[in-house]
């Protein structure tokens, strides 16, 4: 038996007392239509549905029509009303030592309602969009929680997006408020961040137009002459805290968007993803209760991602709170102040299902398995995968140091686009490969396609699409319906498929492997970041003239990013340019952003037509051999190349 082909089955103990059943894939595809109904109906609904899926305006779905709820209602008033007030919803865990707060379901349902008739008293009404740019305290999920309540629509800007990236968000969603914080702590020290917000806002002329109030939680007090725009900017604690902890919640037509998360696509432009109410909320509570195995009262969970990313939105607010989980929010880096840091958390919370990236894992590889060995992390009893394709050697080390080949792991292949999981194996239910997202979930329907829409043969990489609506599918681009359109679903326009951007194979043995973008979009330690955004904050610089830039291999992060600039004559190159260059991409997007590499060249390869070869540039990104030059207008740029870059 090759390693490949190696499977790992689930203990007896754990497949006996597994949520999910092998039975599920059947029924699922025997009737969807019911299926969903079913899974819908995990959700308190103020007003029933009457028909599951309207797709007779395809590609624009509407899920659950005529249905009625409260995102927020479903997340924490419901569970309080059933007498679960007292259960931990959030154990939360500052960076700095012993900065903690524990957050029962009423607690959460007090401060979620308190938020709830602030936002209301200063006049904004359902349809309005507020902007939230918080690290990870507590009161990010209550603010998320808040406009769910209210049926604002938010947009959560990572914190670590930069002033103009944030400006930017703001004016495409026309954001009346932002939300944020004083400043966030990291690797032990407090850093600034309504300064960005303020930056990011302008004054005069230069103004947000559309906001009206920057609401701020103190959270790092590092400040005490923090910048005050008077009429704007109040303070959380002297205005959401100050309200009533009553809030009598309306319900919400189930396609009400519910939030806007950002992404970055193949063009420069981040697109304003748009998510529903009640099929948004079906997918993440499904998805949670089969694929996490979730067994409420017991289990702690813990997503290791920010609520700036899908993942922490999903996996953090909202499937986790639908379903009465308790779970650990933690709100520093893993190394802080050392690196036990996350097993000690697993240990002291008793955490039993922990979720977090492969470049996580590859980290914690490095650093070496006697630091988890260290402590007793015998609470685990499932692991979990995300962000992007993981390596069988990672995904062995954490079976076998983490799990302590006990807990199965669940990697799960899903975008922000698709709102929740989509493809993962059911624990329990079927066996894992180590590398392979296995099936799609009951209810979602995938095949892997050649150009024109056909099947490839098992073992051959194809178009990884979806084929079939699911309840969490986006609903469209922020303000542009063409160009939702355009990006997923021209492709395979004839079929009315949905197009993910990612390539993909089946195995001998019908396992699918998830194998990274077919398009211009890389992955670094699972952040989406696209290779145009990254080009033109190059060129933005006076010294740049023309920019490339690649995703290469990279050990710990996936890809990294590699750029190749030609530059102006006047400019200078050098390694104080190169600093430049780092440092532009840095403002305009986001220190994550900031290229590995940057190689300065005297011409880029390209075809008759004009367009840059990036894969060439990959090639010898990655140190490879060319591939096939026939098609240059001149082969001879790469030992140019080639000659700089030694
Ligand atoms: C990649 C994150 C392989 C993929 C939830 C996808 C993965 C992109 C996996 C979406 C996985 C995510 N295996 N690749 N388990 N999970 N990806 O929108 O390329 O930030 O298209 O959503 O991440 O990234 P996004």
């Amino acid at each position: 038996m090759t390693e490949a082909s190696k499977v790992y089955p689930p203990s007896k103990e754990f497949a006996d007392n597994a949520n999910a059943t092998i039975e599920m894939y059947q029924r699922a595809e025997a009737d969807p239509d019911e299926f969903w109904a079913e899974q819908a109906r995990r959700l308190d609904w103020a007003k029933p549905f009457e028909q599951v899926l309207d797709w007779s305006n395809a590609p624009f779905a509407k899920w659950f029509v005529g249905g009625e709820l409260n995102v927020a209602v479903n997340c924490v008033d419901r569970h309080v009303a059933a007498g679960k007030g007292d259960r931990v919803a959030i154990h939360w865990i500052g960076e700095p030592i012993d900065d903690t707060r524990d957050i029962t379901y009423s607690q959460l349902k007090d401060e979620v309602s308190r938020a709830a008739n602030y936002l209301a008293s200063i006049g904004l009404v359902a349809g309005d969009r507020v902007a939230i740019y918080m690290p990870m305290v507590p009161e990010a999920v209550i603010a998320m929680l808040a406009c769910a309540r209210l049926g604002l629509t938010h947009s959560v800007v990572f914190a670590g997006f930069s002033a103009a990236a944030l400006r930017s968000r703001v004016d495409d969603a026309e954001a009346k408020v932002v939300i944020t914080t004083d400043g966030q702590f990291r690797r032990g020290k407090p850093a600034p961040l309504k300064e960005a917000v303020d930056e990011a806002l302008g004054t005069g002329d230069d103004a947000a137009p559309s906001v009206e109030k920057v609401i701020v939680v103190r959270r790092t007090n590092h400040d005490a002459n923090l910048n005050w725009v008077h009429g704007r900017d109040v303070w959380w604690e002297d205005t959401v805290a100050e309200q009533s902890p009553e809030h009598t919640p309306e319900a919400f037509d189930a396609e009400h968007p519910l939030f806007l998360l950002y992404t970055s696509g193949t063009t420069g432009k981040p697109k304003g993803i748009v998510h529903s109410s009640g099929g948004y909320l079906t997918q993440a509570a499904y998805t949670f209760h089969n694929v996490f195995d979730h067994k409420e009262g017991r289990d702690v969970f813990w997503c290791t991602a920010d609520i700036g990313w899908v993942t922490g939105h999903t996996y953090i607010t909202y499937a986790p709170l639908a379903n009465g989980a308790t779970q650990v929010i933690y709100e520093g880096t893993p190394n802080s102040p050392d690196e036990h840091r996350h097993f000690q958390i697993i240990e002291k919370y008793g955490v039993t299902t922990y979720y977090t990236a492969p470049t996580m894992i590859r980290t914690f590889m490095k650093w070496g398995r006697e630091i988890p060995d260290a402590h007793d992390l015998s609470s685990l009893r499932l692991l979990g995968s995300v962000g992007e394709p993981i390596n069988p050697e990672a995904w062995r080390w954490y079976y076998d140091v983490i799990g302590a080949n006990r807990c199965p792991i669940v990697d799960t292949w899903w975008q922000t686009e698709t709102g929740g999981h989509m493809i993962a194996p059911l624990p329990g239910a079927i066996a894992t490969k180590p590398g392979s997202a296995m099936r799609p979930l009951p209810g979602i329907s995938a095949s892997i396609v050649d150009d024109k829409g056909n099947s490839v043969p098992d073992g051959e990489q194809g178009y990884l699409v979806l084929d079939r609506p699911w309840p969490g599918m986006l609903r469209g681009i922020w303000g542009d319906p063409e160009r939702f359109k355009e990006t997923y679903w021209s492709r395979f326009a004839e079929q009315g498929w949905y197009f993910a951007g990612d390539g993909a194979r089946y195995d001998e043995d019908g396992a699918l492997w998830v194998l990274g973008r077919v398009d211009d979009v890389m992955n670094v330690s699972g952040h989406r970041i696209s290779t145009s955004e990254v080009e033109s904050a190059l060129v933005a610089h006076a010294a740049v003239a023309e920019a490339a830039v690649v995703g290469a291999a990279d050990e710990t992060t996936g890809q990294g990013i590699v750029a190749f600039v030609i530059l102006m004559e006047h400019a200078t190159p050098g390694d104080e340019l190169v600093a430049e260059l780092r440092q532009q991409v840095s403002v305009d997007i986001s220190p994550i952003a900031k290229p590995r590499e940057i190689n300065i060249v005297p011409e880029l390869p390209k075809t008759r037509s004009g367009k840059i070869m990036r894969r060439l540039l990959k090639d010898i990104a990655e140190g490879r051999e060319l591939g096939d030059t026939s098609t240059l207008v001149d082969p001879t740029v790469f030992e140019a190349i080639r000659a700089k870059k030694n």
